[in-house]
């Protein structure tokens, strides 16, 4: 097998500017493992529809080099399967979710006989059978994300590219769409979707990428980014202790109502030891000792934050001739 073959994504130096002036893209690095769930998180207007687009040939890059299941980007047969749900999407609301499904099925070539039992399984993985026969203009937001999830299902596809899956979804039907994420992992698919709400991600990704303006900010899995945050917090009742200052590996917080919070890195439980004896030798009140780690809010937090100003970046994505 060659290398790329072990990716179900695989992208380098990906770029694209809309009409001269807006640098949507500006060199996107990434890949996505087979079998795993891979979530795209960023911003509004960081760029994540317009890179779904690139791989999905619905928009033409600046500058693309990378394969999609082995081959490279635009492979016609290839994209036959991919299963898409783009964001936004429009189905024809005089149609009922079984006639949808139908036509959809049609588009992709499945042979009519497998069309009716394939919808009839879908319907069902989405829990939507009691609506089958209903037209869609009779559906909800969450109802139509759930059917829109089942048509790009019927092609049977290795890859599913899934733009904002969970748009206008009740929680309980987030729920379910992550159900159903997880059960097409167990199948063996690879599973590849764009969000801007993080808990959803956190809940189900095996890997996850944070694009900021264009450019992939971090990647890697939730436990490889947020293990260099892993820290013990200790609080402790009034002012920082004078001797935190020289201990290099220690931080203090002033913390609310006259506390205080020692901040020390969490591989080294030995090292807090003394820091602890110290502070009962001098009669602290210990409040807490807490061992934390970052959530993917903090380090999507710190990810969209400009140093310099300390503020979110501004929305929208780099012009050109900006100060980038
Ligand atoms: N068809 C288009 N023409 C011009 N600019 C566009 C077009 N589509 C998207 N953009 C711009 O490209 C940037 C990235 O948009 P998009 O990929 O939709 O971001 P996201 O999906 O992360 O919200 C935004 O600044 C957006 O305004
Ligand atoms: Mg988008």
């Amino acid at each position: 097998m060659t290398n790329n073959g072990s990716y179900a994504i695989d992208l380098h130096r990906v770029e694209k500017t809309y009409r001269g002036k807006v640098r949507a893209l500006r060199g996107i690095e990434m890949q996505v493992h087979r079998g795993e769930i891979f979530g795209l998180l960023g911003p509004n207007g960081a760029g994540k529809s317009t890179l779904v687009k690139i791989m999905m040939t619905v928009v033409r890059a600046n500058r693309a080099t990378g394969t999609i299941l082995g081959r490279p980007i635009g492979h016609k047969p290839t994209l036959g399967r991919v299963g898409y749900l783009p964001e936004h999407h429009r189905m024809p609301p005089y149609l009922t979710g079984h006639q949808v499904l139908d036509f959809y099925a049609a588009l992709a070539g499945v042979p009519r006989s497998e069309r009716r039992p394939r919808a009839r399984r879908l319907l069902g993985l989405v829990g939507m059978e009691e609506w089958a026969d209903k037209k869609l203009g009779s559906y909800s937001k969450g109802m139509l994300q759930r059917l829109g999830l089942a048509q790009t299902l019927m092609n049977d596809p290795d890859l599913v590219v899934l733009d904002e899956p969970t748009d206008g979804v009740d929680p309980v039907g987030r729920r379910d769409i992550r159900d159903v994420l997880l059960e097409l992992r167990g199948e063996g698919k690879t599973v590849f979707l764009n969000s801007h709400l993080l808990s959803e991600l956190e809940m189900v990704c095996d890997r996850v990428a944070i694009l900021v303006q264009g450019v992939v900010a971090q990647q890697g899995t939730m436990h490889e980014l947020t293990a260099e945050s892993e820290r013990y917090e200790v609080a402790i009742a009034g002012a920082p202790p004078a001797w935190v200052a020289g201990d290099e590996k220690l931080r203090a917080d002033a913390g609310p109502n006259d506390t205080t919070t020692l901040i020390a890195p969490r591989s080294d439980a030995e090292a807090l030891q003394p820091v602890l004896d110290r502070l009962r030798r001098e009669s602290r009140t210990i409040l807490s000792v807490k061992p934390v780690r970052e959530t993917l809010e903090d380090l999507f937090m710190r990810a969209v934050t400009d140093p310099e100003t300390g503020r979110p970046h501004a929305p929208g994505a780099a012009r050109n001739g900006g100060s980038s």
